[in-house]
């Protein structure tokens, strides 16, 4: 039988990586692992919820004030993080600008984190998947005092860690600290995660393309011809591709680390810098991606050597294995 591995082993183990971090960056991927699993066991009750014990905005039995789930996995992971006192500071995409800890244990803090709490929420009311994004970053601002914008606003290739949950058929930790990529899959009877896919590899080339095509009209002559041309049918590059669009980035990217694919939110002439976010959703992904074999673009350069000028500033993202991501880039930049 092979070893058994659990997150926490791992990431002990892991910790010799970084002997100046003294542990600090173990525990702080460890409170990730906590929460997730509260905000895990929250998401599974989601339909009884909503339609037995009343809809969000009611109050529940207790007479609390029940929430939307992305602002309650906002709280449990804000809370799990700033419990650690490990960093200085969390940007949320639930929160209008970051928030700089004020403890003195928090401020002596190296790192600051960014989070999507809930990715593609929209779903949940659906049961489908769902996911969290992180990313982590070593602070630029002097240790000691509060964490200032700077710190958020790194580009992605500073990251020193990067993960996601998804909320799945079954719910899996995937994170890298820029030493290749390793999947976790959370046995709830046990309440741990198991190392289940050691050192993630996406495939060079791929069949599968994401896309909300329903944007066509707005998307751009390259990306239409793109498009046309993976529909082509060609036996020996295996066209045309297949479509596959959950609508819940960390799910589509996933499933894409796993068969091979193409994940595309592109500008549109509606959204010249499409949707996704690019400080907690386009770098974390992109991080892990690169570090699993494959590549990440906005359609003009490497999404993890943007410079940041905003929290919430918006990039188009083009990712996945690495071939895929060679062909959409020649038709766009042609
Ligand atoms: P979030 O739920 O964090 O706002 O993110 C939703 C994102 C992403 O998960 C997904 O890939 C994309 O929105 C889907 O957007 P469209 O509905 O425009 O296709
Ligand atoms: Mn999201
Ligand atoms: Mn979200």
């Amino acid at each position: 039988m092979s070893e058994i591995i659990t997150l926490g082993e791992f990431i002990i183990k892991n910790q010799t990586r970084f002997p100046e971090s003294k542990g600090e960056l173990s525990s702080l991927i460890s409170s990730i692992r906590l929460a997730a699993k509260i905000v895990n066991a929250e998401i599974n009750k989601a339909g009884l919820l909503d339609h037995i014990m009343g809809k969000v905005g009611d109050t529940n039995v207790q007479g609390e004030e029940q929430q939307k789930l992305d602002v309650y996995a906002n709280e449990k992971f804000i809370k799990a993080i700033k419990a650690r006192q490990q960093v200085c500071g969390i940007a949320s995409e639930e929160e209008e600008s970051f928030i700089a800890f004020e403890s003195e244990q928090c401020r002596k803090g190296k790192y600051v984190i960014l989070i999507d709490p809930l990715d593609g929420s929209s779903n949940i009311d659906v049961n489908v998947s769902v996911g969290t994004i992180f990313s982590i970053y070593r602070r630029v601002s002097p240790v000691g005092s509060k964490a200032t914008l700077e710190d958020f606003l790194q580009p992605g290739h500073q990251q020193v860690a990067a993960g996601y949950v998804v909320y799945g058929s079954s719910t899996m930790m995937v994170y890298t600290t820029g030493d290749g990529v390793n999947g976790f899959t959370f046995d709830p009877t046990i309440g741990s995660y198991f190392l289940s896919h050691p050192k993630f590899s996406i495939p060079k080339q791929g069949q599968i393309y994401s896309i909300n095509e329903g944007n066509y009209p707005f998307f751009n002559q390259s990306l239409k011809d793109y498009l046309r041309h993976i529909k082509l049918v060609d036996k020996e590059s295996r066209r045309p591709y297949t479509s596959r669009y959950i609508g819940s980035l960390v799910s589509d990217v996933h499933r894409n680390m796993i068969k091979g694919g193409l994940y595309m939110y592109p500008g549109t002439s509606r959204k010249p810098n499409g949707k996704l976010r690019l400080c907690y959703e386009c770098n974390p992904m992109a991080f892990i991606i690169e570090q699993a074999g494959g590549k990440a673009t906005d359609g003009v350069q490497r999404i993890m050597d943007i410079k940041p000028t905003e929290l919430h500033q918006r990039a188009p993202l083009y990712l996945g294995s690495s071939d895929m991501v060679d062909e959409v880039e020649s038709f766009l930049k042609a």
